[in-house]
């Protein structure tokens, strides 16, 4: 109805039929265990606002804590930073991450094309063609011959379980943004053998896992990489990564 919630409850409204009518429709949907976000078209991350679609990935509100460590590790803001950000789906971690350091730039990718799109819109929403490019890439496009200071990726990693034993709104969303292959490893595991070579010297790699694969990286045998630190979710569960080149 455009208008603020407490005229819901204060004023004389009158509602049209269409707007009844829209507003079952809704319901019904969202009993159908369609997610809020699809039917909104519209999620909040990190304080900002994003467009998102069916058939894109809906943004965790524990992803925003790969912001909260990136800042963590890069301490000076004014740093002109690149960035790369694998497995974007709508863009939440590129566009943050452009907006918390003003002189960076951002390459993100996806596999998707539905999420390719829908990053760019959020790209342009927010104003931030000049530093935020969106490549619809396997990981990264082969041609990209760039160095980054600043790595981070939430990728899939759910495994078939997993995935069959989440709540429904879970199983609406793109099974390539949930699915990890057998051991929940396989997109994980191309990232950890790319990175090295797109990482600069003394450049940070900060990847979400699932709790159940953080062992992995305590025991990682990468020749290239090793493991500096592990951070918790909201919840306290150890879910993010950050590795650097050895
Ligand atoms: C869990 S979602 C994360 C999206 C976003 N980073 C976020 O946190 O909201 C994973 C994303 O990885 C993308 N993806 C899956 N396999 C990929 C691959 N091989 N290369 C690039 N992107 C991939 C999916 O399309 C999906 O958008």
């Amino acid at each position: 109805m455009n208008v603020e919630r407490h005229n819901l409850y204060i004023g004389q409204l009158h509602i049209s039929k269409e707007t009844k009518y829209k507003f079952f429709y809704l319901i019904a949907r969202r009993a159908n265990r369609i997610p809020l976000a699809y039917l909104l078209k519209k999620i909040y991350f990190y304080g900002l606002e994003f467009h998102i679609s069916k058939g894109v990935f809906i943004p965790r509100p524990e992803t925003e804590s790969i912001i909260v460590c990136a800042t963590q590790l890069i301490k000076d803001k004014s740093k002109k930073v690149n960035i790369l950000d694998i497995c974007t789906g709508c863009g939440v971690l590129a566009i943050c991450l452009a907006k918390v350091f003003p002189f960076s730039k951002v390459i993100a990718t996806d596999i998707s094309k539905k999420a390719v799109n829908i990053a760019r819109k959020n790209v342009f929403s927010h104003k931030l063609q000049s530093r935020v490019k969106v490549l619809g890439a396997d990981i990264v496009p082969k041609n990209l011959c760039k160095k980054f200071s600043l790595i981070v990726s939430n990728p899939p990693y759910l495994t078939a379980d997993e995935i069959e034993q989440a709540d429904e709104e879970v199983k609406k969303e793109p099974i390539c943004s949930l699915y990890g292959g057998e051991n929940g490893m396989r997109v994980i595991d191309k990232i950890l053998q790319m990175a090295p070579d797109f990482l600069e010297r003394d450049g940070f790699l900060i990847m979400e896992v699932s709790p159940s694969q953080i062992q992995y990286f305590r025991e990682l045998k990468n020749t290239k990489l090793s493991l500096i630190s592990i951070y918790n979710d909201i919840c306290g569960t150890e879910r993010f990564v950050v590795l650097h080149k050895v």
